[in-house]
């Protein structure tokens, strides 16, 4: 059985439901991702785009101005942020192999080919999965490696299991390459939850995704009108966790798995951690992986934060 289908029966059938939200990502998530990028309430996308736009020439200046780099982009997406990057170090004169790394092989096809038509002088080794399976596919190399992890995709990982992720992606470098981080930053409570509860729906769209992927794929029998989209923030431990809430008591078929899952009224269906972090929070989950902080690098308005960090020799 594939591991969606062994995900979604531990998950259903746990005392406390859980999806987890990597699955989201099939070709509709990562569309509906992208919309929420272009969302005016989803500040992250926007804060991490200043970020590169200001600092894109020193980033590269503190990496050494190297003559040729390896990029490894870790949950790529569509890539808009990196290219940036890319776009301003190829400038500069550096030749660049670009790993770009993706659990969805349709945001991995468009970005390739977007890239070969805007940056054709970059050399691109997609690399398609799971972030454990695609990162034991990166060849290692004596050629300097940027590995970058933007988006604040770090803190999707359940508290605690951020920093084993980032020893993971340390066994996968060098002693002396780069890592470039990217996270949200705590800040006002109302305008992080905002980020994730906006008028138009597109965020609830994203998570009822899920349930939708199981019908399709495992099929289920979910009706969406019977859930709601329910994100919450706790700002004394930065974790915002997003739930999809059954309106009614009821009961859900699942062939695929064989499997009858019964909902209470107002039960939950835990779906997404997007955990918020403090400048020092990063530098020592940076530190516990065995790497050290270069510089730490923010938008005028402090939302973001790009911490470019370097593996210990
Ligand atoms: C891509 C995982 C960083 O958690 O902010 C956006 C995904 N979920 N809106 C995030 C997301 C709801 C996003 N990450």
């Amino acid at each position: 059985m594939d591991s969606f289908a062994e995900h979604v029966r531990l998950g259903l059938t746990a005392p406390s439901k859980f999806l987890s939200s990597g699955y989201i990502y099939d070709q509709t998530g990562s569309q509906i991702f992208s919309e929420i990028m272009d969302m005016p309430e989803y500040y992250p996308a926007r804060a991490e785009r200043s970020v590169f736009d200001l600092f894109k020439r020193e980033i590269f200046a503190n990496l050494g101005h190297p003559a040729h780099l390896r990029v490894l982009d870790l949950g790529a997406g569509d890539g808009r942020k990196t290219r940036i990057l890319l776009k301003e170090f190829s400038t500069l004169g550096c030749r660049l192999e670009y790993f770009p790394l993706d659990i969805s092989p349709k945001s991995l096809e468009v970005l390739s080919r977007e890239i070969r038509a805007e940056l054709p002088e970059i050399e691109i080794f997609p690399l398609a999965g799971s972030y454990e399976d695609a990162l034991a596919e990166f060849p290692s190399s004596n050629l300097p490696t940027l590995a970058m992890f933007l988006g604040s995709n770090l803190g999707n990982f359940s508290p605690g299991k951020d920093g084993e992720f980032l020893q993971m992606v340390r066994k996968a470098l060098q002693p002396g390459d780069f890592f470039l981080l990217g996270v949200d930053l705590k800040k006002d409570p109302r305008l992080i939850q905002k980020a994730y509860d906006d008028a138009q729906g597109i965020s609830a769209r994203f998570n009822l995704n899920l349930l939708t992927r199981i019908n399709r794929e495992l099929g289920g029998d979910f009706d969406l009108q019977n859930f709601r989209h329910f994100p919450v923030y706790d700002p004394e431990t930065g974790v915002m966790k997003s739930y999809l809430l059954s309106e009614k008591a009821h009961l859900v078929k699942i062939k695929g798995l064989n499997l009858e899952v019964n909902f209470q009224a107002w039960e939950t269906i835990h779906v997404e951690y997007s955990r918020k972090y403090t400048a020092e929070g990063v530098q020592s989950v940076l530190e516990n992986a065995h790497m050290r902080l270069i510089r730490n690098y923010s938008d005028p308005q402090n939302l973001f934060l790009d911490a470019l960090a370097r593996v210990n020799q």
